[in-house]
């Protein structure tokens, strides 16, 4: 039975370009449902959020490394009235280097935070969702994992890990009314690299078909329609938003 709103809804790194943009679409249209911001450090959109939207945004720290902080956000959202419906795994970073000079650190700190991560916020959402037999997971992959740019063996090696585990997954629970799928988004606007320059932002634009980088926003509107009801034959999908550019 599939479960509309009002329900709960958890998106990590929600203090993030990405991750607010996507909070703030789930805020904005699906009024009766609560959704829980999940940070680590920083909390300037959260909190600009969360007065926004008072009671429906709801800040809740969540470092996505640790299997206890799963275990303990879970807890609190479950205790709450609203069924728990939408896992946006979000939160993620890179390091980049050559492998030549790529340190074990570089490569064991970008693996865990942006798939070991992964594997397990969805083991902690699995059993609720199972017991509604409706859930919709959505991970954040990137381009990188599909069309990998030298610098990134790391960041490009954990984000086509998210895009298996998506796959496979979603098999495993397809038959439970549980939907996975992945977002690889390309450049996103105000979210490029920062030691680049407006001449080199200008450059890359240029590559892309669509001559933009990505509004986080639509990547939002992504997310949320592959959050829908309307999404239910969608699971174990890749959708790429690159403007064209592969
Ligand atoms: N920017 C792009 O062009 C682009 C393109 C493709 C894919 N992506 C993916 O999109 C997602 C969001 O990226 P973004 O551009 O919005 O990045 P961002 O602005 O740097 O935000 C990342 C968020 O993730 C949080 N985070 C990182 N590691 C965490 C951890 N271990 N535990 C909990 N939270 C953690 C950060 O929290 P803190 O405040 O603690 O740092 C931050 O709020 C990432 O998965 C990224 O790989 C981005």
């Amino acid at each position: 039975m599939p479960i509309p709103p009002p329900r709960s809804i958890l998106v990590t790194g929600a203090n993030g370009v990405l991750g607010h943009a996507i909070a703030s679409c789930f805020l904005e249209r699906e009024p009766e449902s609560r959704v829980f911001l999940g940070v680590r450090s920083g909390r300037d959109r959260v909190e600009e959020l969360a007065a926004l939207y008072p009671g429906r945004a709801v800040i809740l720290p969540l470092e996505v490394t640790s299997a206890e902080a799963w275990t303990a956000a879970l807890q609190h959202i479950s205790a709450q009235e609203l069924p728990f419906a939408v896992l946006v795994n979000n939160a993620g970073s890179h390091d980049d280097a050559l492998l030549a000079t790529m340190t074990s650190e570089q490569w064991h700190s970008v693996i865990t935070a942006n798939l070991h991560s992964v594997f397990l916020g969805c083991q902690a959402v699995i059993n609720p969702m199972m017991q509604h037999r409706f859930g919709r997971i959505i991970n954040i992959a990137s381009l990188s994992a599909l069309h990998s740019p030298a610098g990134q063996t790391n960041y490009s090696a954990a984000k086509a890990g998210v895009i298996g585990l998506t796959q496979s997954l979603a098999k495993e629970t397809a038959r439970m009314g549980i939907t996975v799928n992945a977002i690889a988004p390309a450049h996103i606007e105000g979210a490029t690299p920062p030691e680049w320059t407006d001449e080199q932002r200008k450059a890359v634009q240029k590559q892309v078909p669509m001559r933009r980088f990505a509004k986080a926003s639509e990547i939002g509107a992504a997310v949320f329609f592959l959050a829908s009801v309307d999404a239910s034959y969608i699971t174990g999908t890749t959708l790429k938003m690159d403007g064209g550019l592969v």
